[in-house]
C-alpha cells in the first residue's frame, strides 16, 4: 500500500486502523477522512530534522494544501507555524484561536484591506512579493504605527522539473521578484530605505510534487550567493531564509517516496557549509511544506452509482462526488489510487475510468482503473487525498461539499460539517 495508514482487513480497506465501509455507511458519502496521527507524525518530522540540524529553525505549515479550524488547533499544538495567502486563511487560523506571530502571510496580490487586515490582527511577517506591495506595506503600517516585519520573495530561476501549473522559481514566473534580472537586488535597496517595515530575510519556493533534492540545493545556493551579496552591496545581512515548501508525496505504487529528514540533513550541510565559505551567518532557515504534511493524511470515500459499459469501447464507473471534491485530475492529469473498498481483495479483472456527477466531460477523479467488478453501492475509496482536495472543491453545479472526518488515536469526529442544500443558497438573496 501507498502508505502504512492502508490496510485490508476481512476483505474490506482499512484507513488509520478502521473499516472505512462502516465509516461511509454511518456519516454518509461523499466524505473525506483525515489520519490525525498521521498529520501529526509528518509535521514532527519535518519540527525534529530542522531542530536536530539547524541552530534556528521553524517549520510553517502551507495552509493552502488543506484549511480548516481544527487543522491549524493540531498543527500549532505540534509546534508549527503558517503559511497563509488569503484573509480568509488568516480569519480561520484566528477563529481556531492561533496569534499570528509565527505567521507569514504570502500572496502575490495582496490588497490594500488583506494588508490593513493582517496588519490589525498583529500579523507575524508579510512575505512580499514586489515592489508595489513594498510601498502598499510602508504606507498602510505608517498609518497604523506600526513597524512590520517581512521577507522579501525572490525567484531564484530554477526549473523543479515538476508539472507547469506549480512550477514557481522559474524567472518568468508570476511570484516573486527576480535575481536575475537585478530586480530582486533593487527591491533590496528600495525596501531598506523604508521606516515601516523591518527587513528580515527573503524567501524562495520553487516548485510543488518536487522528489529531486538537488533542487533544494541548487535553491539554497543561490539565495545565499544573493544574501552575500546583498551583505556586500547594502551591508544588510539576512537574519532568515525560508525555502519554501515542494517535497513530493507518492499517489500510486509507481510514484518515488522522499526521505525527508534525510533531505533536510544534506539541505543543512550544504547550507552551514556554504554559509561558511561564504563568511555569512547560518539564517534561521524557515520551510513551508503543505502536501507532504497533509496528502497521506486524507482519504476520500464515495458511493458508486450508475456503471455504463459502453460495448466495445470504454467502462465508466460513477461516483457520487468528483472535480466538486477534487479537481485534480481535471487540472492537471494527477495519478491516484482508487480501490473498491469492500471488494479489496478481490481479483482486479474490470478496467474503468471514475468519474465524477458534473454536467462535464472533463469530471474525472481517474481513467483506466483495474478494479474488481463493480457495482451500484459499492464503496470506492480514491486515496492520497488529504492536500489540495478540500481547499479546491467547489460547489459547480451547486453540488454539497463533503464532510471532513477526523480520525484521531481513540476518537474519531466531524472536523467540517457536510454541506446542506440551505448553505448552497446562504447568500442569496
Ligand atoms: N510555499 C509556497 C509559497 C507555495 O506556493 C506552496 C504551494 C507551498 C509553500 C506548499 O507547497 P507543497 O509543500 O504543498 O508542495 N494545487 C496544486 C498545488 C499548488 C501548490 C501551490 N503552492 C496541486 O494540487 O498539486
Amino acid at each position: 500500500m501507498i502508505c502504512n495508514n492502508i490496510g485490508i482487513e476481512n476483505g474490506h480497506l482499512t484507513f488509520a486502523g478502521r473499516d472505512v465501509c462502516s465509516l461511509a455507511k454511518e456519516y454518509g458519502t461523499p466524505l473525506y477522512i483525515m489520519d490525525e496521527e498521521k498529520i501529526r507524525e509528518k509535521i514532527s518530522i519535518y519540527r525534529k530534522a530542522l531542530k536536530e540540524y539547524f541552530d534556528e529553525a521553524q517549520v510553517l505549515y502551507a495552509s493552502k494544501a488543506c484549511s480548516f479550524k481544527k487543522m491549524y488547533e493540531i498543527l500549532s499544538a505540534e509546534g508549527s507555524g503558517f503559511d497563509v495567502v488569503s484573509s480568509g486563511e488568516i480569519f480561520t487560523a484566528l477563529k481556531a484561536g492561533i496569534s499570528l506571530e509565527n505567521v507569514y502571510f504570502h500572496s502575490n496580490n495582496k490588497t490594500d484591506a488583506d494588508i490593513e487586515f493582517a496588519i490589525d490582527n498583529k500579523m507575524g511577517y508579510f512575505v512580499v512579493d514586489n515592489v508595489e506591495e513594498v510601498d502598499a506595506i510602508e504606507k498602510i503600517a505608517g498609518e497604523k504605527g506600526v513597524k512590520q516585519k517581512i521577507l522579501l520573495r525572490l525567484t531564484p530561476g530554477i526549473d523543479p522539473h515538476t508539472y507547469e501549473a506549480v512550477n514557481t522559481g522559474k524567472v518568468d514566473s508570476k511570484f516573486g521578484t527576480a535575481i536575475e534580472t537585478g530586480q530582486a537586488k533593487e527591491i533590496v535597496g528600495h525596501t531598506l530605505k523604508c521606516e515601516n517595515i523591518e527587513l528580515m530575510g527573503f524567501h524562495c519556493h520553487i516548485g510543488s510534487q518536487v522528489f529531486d533534492s538537488d533542487t533544494f540545493l541548487r535553491g539554497s545556493e543561490i539565495m545565499l550567493d544573493f544574501i552575500k551579496e546583498m551583505k556586500d552591496v547594502y551591508g544588510f545581512e539576512a537574519k532568515q531564509l525560508d525555502l519554501g515548501g515542494g517535497y513530493g508525496v507518492p499517489y500510486t505504487d509507481a510514484d518515488p517516496s522522499i526521505d525527508i529528514k534525510e533531505n533536510i540533513k544534506t539541505v543543512s550541510i550544504f547550507i552551514k557549509e556554504k554559509c561558511n565559505a561564504l563568511g555569512i551567518n547560518v539564517p534561521k532557515i524557515l520551510m513551508e511544506p503543505g502536501r507532504s504534511i497533509v496528502a497521506d493524511a486524507g482519504m476520500t470515500l464515495y458511493t458508486c452509482g450508475t456503471v455504463k459499459k459502453i460495448t466495445g469501447y470504454k467502462n465508466y464507473v460513477s461516483i457520487d462526488g468528483g472535480m466538486t471534491d477534487n479537481p485534480r485530475f481535471a487540472l492537471y492529469g494527477s495519478k491516484y489510487t482508487v480501490i473498491n473498498a469492500g471488494k479489496a481483495e478481490e481479483e482486479k479483472t474490470f478496467k474503468a475510468s471514475v468519474v465524477g456527477r458534473c454536467c462535464e466531460s472533463g469530471d474525472i477523479i481517474q481513467e483506466d482503473v483495474m478494479l474488481p467488478e463493480t457495482e451500484r453501492g459499492d464503496i470506492i475509496a480514491v486515496c492520497t487525498t488529504g492536500a489540495y482536495n478540500y481547499s479546491m472543491a467547489s460547489n459547480y453545479n451547486r453540488i454539497c461539499r463533503p464532510a471532513i472526518l477526523m480520525l484521531a488515536k481513540d476518537k474519531e469526529y466531524i472536523a467540517v460539517k457536510r454541506e446542506s442544500l440551505e448553505d448552497i443558497v446562504r447568500n442569496d438573496i
